[in-house]
């Protein structure tokens, strides 16, 4: 079967900008489903820096279309910021080759305001969302009170509707939340108008192109954002995102057969990092954090934030390739770990090494790790496994044994080619070629 999925395997940031955008060198549809601009994907050709948070990576493939399935929620402002953005850059991104599903829901004003003072509210206490509304985006389409951009063809109807429904959140802001933060309906009506005629005619029906394109055998690359441990019912609850960000979410948020994923590519870190509050069980602190946190560039894509930094946790990893079906993991910033004396990985919690451990209540636990021996120097430029220093061999090695899955793809810095397919990357050679 020609296509695959891409997914954090932690809690996202893993680095699967960097792969999507290999993986598609030569694929013929990336494909979007779930997340919005919460996610951040920064992706560097040739040295230059291209940050995406709506767009699939695989635009810079002039020959691979890019797809938003109906899972995802969109703030059409941001979509077409980006899309004038890759323009600017001289990267073609009209409808031929870019497309929206008409049922995904928007993000509007009064979800952003919502998110930020519900935030505001809770203080210490707070999720540390990105603040971009895709939770309470999320919660209208649940309660079916949504706005989905195929609406955006009859904005009189739609501003009828949004009248009570942004109303009701007025309420909730000022009463509820007691935050002194107004949306109006004009406000609203301003930004539709102005998007509305942008923004559609990149509408398109995304389940029926992706079903007809794997009829067609073409190549297709599913590209999900944030991680596993940040999934709604799988991940670390509450501090996890609105979306599914399981393999699983495929068949959802686009709209297709589950059938038609032929490998579920895990991405993980080489040591663990997250960002907002939550149950981190092997994170670290002090000097060594903060030289992981500076050498690996662990600063948030789209807020900015510090993310909090760990070691790599094996238990963790067991329960994600059990969720997501994992077939072989992508291990990135394998760099980062360079010139460090002794690295630890967990293996268990409080004695315990069964990953069936996520569904407790991970705040008060005891993480067991065990350490293994680092590596010096610089691992840019290995081309090949047996390029690697011993030890950074052996850690690979220990990782697959302990996690239970095959390491196909090795990430050993920022650039396209600083990447290492292991004798487990059939597949995945086979699918750039
Ligand atoms: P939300 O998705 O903005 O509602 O944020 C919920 C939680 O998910 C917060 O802890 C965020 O920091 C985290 N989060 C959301 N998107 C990403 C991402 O792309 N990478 C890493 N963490 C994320």
């Amino acid at each position: 079967m020609s296509s695959l999925v891409v997914i954090g395997a932690q809690w996202g940031d893993e680095g699967k900008g960097k792969l999507v955008d290999y993986l598609t060198v030569n694929a013929d549809l990336v494909v979007r489903f779930q997340g919005g601009n919460n996610a951040g994907h920064t992706l560097v050709v040739n040295g230059e820096t291209t940050k995406l948070s709506l767009v699939p990576s695989g635009v810079l493939h002039s020959k691979t279309k890019c797809a938003i399935g109906a899972g995802v929620v969109i703030n059409p402002e941001v979509f077409l910021s980006e899309v004038n953005k890759l323009k600017e850059a001289g990267v073609a991104v009209d409808p031929s080759r870019l497309v929206i599903d008409g049922r995904a829901h928007l993000i509007l004003p009064y979800h952003v305001a919502v998110d930020q003072a519900r935030e505001e509210k809770k203080g210490d206490k707070k999720i540390g969302t990105t603040g971009r509304g895709i939770g309470p985006a999320y919660e209208d389409a649940a309660a079916r009170c949504g706005v989905q951009l195929s609406e955006l063809r009859d904005l009189p109807r739609l501003l009828q509707r949004l009248e009570g429904v942004i109303a009701e959140r007025n309420l909730y802001i000022n009463k509820v939340l007691g935050v002194d933060k107004t949306v109006t309906l004009s406000e609203v009506e301003g930004v539709l108008k102005r998007v509305a005629p942008l923004i559609l005619p990149f509408m398109a029906d995304v389940s029926y192109l992706v079903h007809e394109a794997s009829l067609r055998e073409e190549k297709i690359v599913f590209e999900g954002a944030q991680g596993t441990l940040l999934d709604k019912n799988f991940g670390t609850i509450p501090f996890v995102t609105s979306s599914h960000t399981i393999a699983g979410a495929v068949s959802t948020g686009v709209g297709v057969s589950p059938k038609i994923v032929g490998h579920v590519l895990g991405v993980a870190k080489a040591y663990s990092t997250r960002v907002g509050s939550g149950p981190f069980p092997s994170e670290i602190f002090g000097e060594l954090a903060d030289k992981l946190r500076t050498v690996g560039g662990e600063f948030g894509t789209v807020t900015g934030r510090s993310r909090r930094i760990g070691w790599f946790d094996a238990v963790g990893m067991r329960y994600a390739a059990r969720v997501n079906g994992i077939t072989s993991l992508a291990l990135t910033k394998l760099d980062v770990l360079s010139n460090i004396p002794k690295i630890k990985v967990c293996v268990g919690y409080n004695g315990i090494t069964d990953e069936g451990l996520f569904l407790n209540n991970l705040e008060n636990i005891e993480p067991n790790y065990i350490e293994l021996d680092g590596w010096e120097g610089d691992i840019s430029k290995a081309q090949k496994l047996h390029h690697l220093p011993q030890t950074a061999q052996v850690y690979l090695s220990s990782l697959e044994e302990l996690c239970g899955i095959p390491i196909s793809m090795i990430s050993v810095g920022a650039e396209r080619d600083a990447t290492i397919f292991s004798n487990q990357a059939s597949f995945i050679k086979g699918f750039i070629q």
